[in-house]
């Protein structure tokens, strides 16, 4: 039926009206296009009845983004051609819904709330350029019924680990607006920087806001603070811009959830106030995540610790008008409480069970704290540890476990998981793409994913507010790269917080993508096209090497090429598994509609060795945290790089011994282990690398063992431990290699390190 009646529209010629409907994201609840288009010009007017309570603003809202594409201010005018916006009572719509007729003379808004016509002017906006052109501005006519799916629809950006000015953010609020998402969680504390005014504790800002400036080099690889070097780098809001970045945000319905973290992460704040740790000892502001000798807690048994977090949420509070403060909770190390007298004697004096018991009561008496204010408590998953707080919202990081807990308890929940909303996580790659903290949550993992969890029954479900993406910066310095990072990801998760489920739809999404990607280049914002790339992934059958290549967009065609040419479209057509039999390139790109997308190709190396294919067998498995392409990673052809997560099998739990047959008795002349080490990662080369050689699989005659040429002191090393073949052919090849544990002085000292190893090389 459906499939006739779209036959007949196309032959009846209304094809062409179809190709117009505006390529609103997120999808609206219902989009009828009906014939003829309004015209936005100069004669055009805004008519609204500015005496009801808060349409003042929208009305100003409307007028500033005219103005800004067409150059004019549109005036209030009473009669003609105009843009009405009406508050009114509407069924079935909510608070953030509204209804948008778009008729030749007028484009009218409907909502029940200020809210509502927020979103119907954000809808609108995405049928007009982004900036002024000249293009004549046509809309079609139309009619839209429009509501979101879910009440909490959040972007998160952490401004400690990296400070973002007021420009950024405003910035960033404004773009989670464009996508109707209504809640920015602002991460305004961390270890590494203090970034909001307290005018009781100045120093939390003029010390705790800046650090020697190590921005140029990684992360983890940074040097500490020493005593005089100039602390350079950081900044913090005022409360005067904090207030001016709130009702900007408000004028768009974006309500702002500032996380004041605590007790953990917190070594900016003991930077300013050692007093407020458990050895009160002075520290220098952090430079980046090497914690060694830093203080990062509250002491959670002191009671002038409370009396300072009462009177820094007492500022919060009245700048904030948010009913949610997020306190945080996430990854307390509680090996501080374990030394401390003073925790110990408020675990005995409240009978708390253990450190886990000192988290929850002081979680507990911080939501007493707010609550008193008529505020609520929002915080990291591992606040359910020793006990939730009574009235608190779980934010689920870990997973979704901590939220399906919590929801079942009868508590709020907002989801987070880092699979797959973590935006610091790579969304292509990691090749060709800038340096990430690491994981791969694409673009249709994304959107594919559903805050829901099936663990719950309807009336638990009720208890999920939404879900958030988070933006955490150890690794993203420039506004140019929040924004990378965000754009497109946060287009498909407002899909999924907005659009009803059964309309989502990921062609149809990607359909509209294009016009999104053209309105970022018109504001000039910085986006991946990642979704665009092309993977190549190889695997092992019957001991011979294939490659597929796949891409999440369903409609396109790949073309690749195996001597390191550039793919076009006149490359070969990918039509399935690509046999190897040579060391070469694979680089591939994709097309859609006869049109080469993405920026460049996706490119694999692949060396042939007599193992490629081969079946290895481990004596204990790698870790499933590092399991790379799978059981044969070490004979795929495929080299580790400097990209940890990607192509190495990763051990910690014993010793690496890998066993290999070769399927037949061969002559060799080398065999080479590839092992990696990064120094930060824990990850170490082994001492040595035992070679063991047999041609039944039974007895094995030992070759040698080979040295590593390095300490395991050295930062970052790749390393083929190779020995020499001997003479007559061999079938098995067995490799050992002993872990080490972590040296001295390293953060993990004394603890188990890791071998990561890639490839077996048998030549
Ligand atoms: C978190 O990512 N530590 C909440
Ligand atoms: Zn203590």
């Amino acid at each position: 039926m459906k499939q006739y009646f779209f036959t007949l529209l196309l032959l009846m010629g209304f094809n062409n009206l179809f190709a117009q409907e505006p390529a609103i994201i997120p999808k609206p609840v219902s989009l009828k296009i009906e014939s003829g288009v309004f015209v936005l010009d100069a004669s055009t007017g805004i008519r609204a009845d500015l005496k009801q309570t808060g349409v003042a603003p929208v009305v100003d809202f409307l007028r500033a983004s005219l103005k800004n594409i067409s150059g004019v201010s549109m005036p209030n005018k009473t009669a003609g051609k105009a843009i009405v916006l009406q508050l009114a009572k509407l069924d079935e719509i909510g608070q953030e819904g509204y209804l948008m007729q778009v008729a030749t003379n007028s484009i009218t808004i409907q909502a029940n709330a200020n809210a509502g016509l927020i979103y119907g002017i954000q809808t609108l906006l995405q049928t007009l350029p982004a900036i002024r052109t000249n293009a004549v501005m046509q809309i079609p006519c139309m009619q839209i019924k429009d509501y979101p799916r879910f009440q909490y629809r959040g972007m998160h950006l952490d401004v400690s680990r990296h400070f973002f000015g007021p420009d950024l953010v405003k910035q960033y609020i404004d773009l989670l607006a464009s996508y109707k998402m209504n809640r920015f969680h602002w991460h305004l504390v961390d270890d590494q920087g203090w970034r909001l005014e307290i005018k009781k504790y100045p120093a939390l800002t003029q010390v705790g806001a800046w650090r020697v400036d190590y921005t140029d080099q990684v992360w983890g690889n940074r040097p500490q603070a020493k005593t005089g070097e100039p602390a350079t780098y950081g900044g913090y809001y005022t409360q005067e811009q904090v207030k001016e970045i709130i009702a900007y945000a408000a004028q768009r319905n974006v309500t702002i959830v500032p996380e004041i973290e605590m007790p953990g992460h917190v070594a900016s704040a003991i930077a300013a106030y050692p007093l407020l740790s458990c050895n009160k000892q002075f520290q220098l502001p952090m430079t980046g995540g090497n914690y060694t000798n830093i203080s990062s807690n509250y002491c959670a048994g002191n009671d002038s610790v409370y009396q300072f977090i009462d009177n820094v949420l007492d500022e919060v509070v009245k700048l904030f008008p948010s009913t949610y403060i997020h306190l945080g909770g996430d990854e307390v190390d509680k090996d501080p409480w374990k030394k401390c007298a003073v925790c110990q004697a408020k675990i005995a004096r409240e009978n708390l069970k253990d450190e886990n018991g000192l988290q929850s009561y002081f979680m507990k008496r911080v939501e007493g704290l707010l609550k008193k204010r008529n505020r609520k408590m929002i915080g990291w998953d591992e606040i359910l540890e020793g006990g939730l707080a009574p009235d608190a919202t779980v934010m689920s990081w870990r997973g979704e476990a901590g939220g399906i807990e919590a929801a079942k308890m009868k508590h709020q929940v907002v989801m987070t998981p880092g699979k797959p909303v973590y935006f610091d996580h790579y969304q292509a790659g990691p090749e060709g793409e800038p340096v990430a903290i690491g994981g791969m949550n694409t673009l249709k993992m994304v959107y594919d994913y559903e805050p829901i969890p099936k663990e719950l029954s309807t009336t638990e479900a009720a208890y999920v507010m939404g879900a958030q993406a988070n933006l955490w910066t150890e690794f993203i310095t420039t506004a140019s790269m929040v924004q990378y990072m965000v754009l497109p990801r946060m287009l498909a998760l407002s899909e999924v917080l907005w659009t009803p489920k059964s309309e989502k739809n990921w062609d149809a999404f990607n359909q509209r993508l294009p016009q999104q990607f053209k309105a970022f280049g018109q504001r000039g914002l910085n986006y991946s096209a990642g979704n665009f790339a092309v993977e190549i992934k190889p695997y092992a059958e019957k001991g011979k090497l294939f490659v597929t290549l796949s891409t999440e967009i369903n409609d396109a065609k790949i073309w690749y090429t195996t001597d390191g040419s550039e793919p076009n479209l006149q490359s070969q057509l990918y039509t399935g598994p690509i046999s190897v039999q040579s060391t070469q390139w694979i680089k591939a790109k994709l097309s859609v509609n006869n049109s080469i997308k993405g920026l460049q190709a996706a490119k694999q190396y692949f060396s042939m060795h007599q193992a490629v294919g081969k079946s290895v067998i481990y004596v204990k498995p790698y870790s499933k945290y590092y399991p790379a392409a799978g059981a044969n990673t070490l004979t795929d052809g495929v080299r580790g790089t400097d990209a940890i997560g990607k192509n190495w099998h990763g051990f910690t739990d014993g010793d690496l011994i890998a066993t290999i047959d070769l399927g037949e008795a061969k002559q060799v002349q080398t065999i080479a282990l590839g092992c990696l080490q990064h120094y930060k990662d824990w990850i170490f080369l082994p001492a040595a690398v035992q070679f063991e050689v047999s041609t039944d699989g039974t007895n094995f005659t030992l070759l040698g063992n080979i040295p590593s040429p390095v300490s395991i002191e050295e930062k970052s090393v790749m390393h083929d431990f190779k020995i020499k073949a001997p003479a007559t052919p061999i079938r098995f090849i067995r490799v050992s290699a002993k872990n080490n544990l972590c040296p001295k002085g390293h953060s993990g000292e004394g603890k188990p390190g890791w071998i990561f190893a890639d490839e077996l090389v048998v030549e």
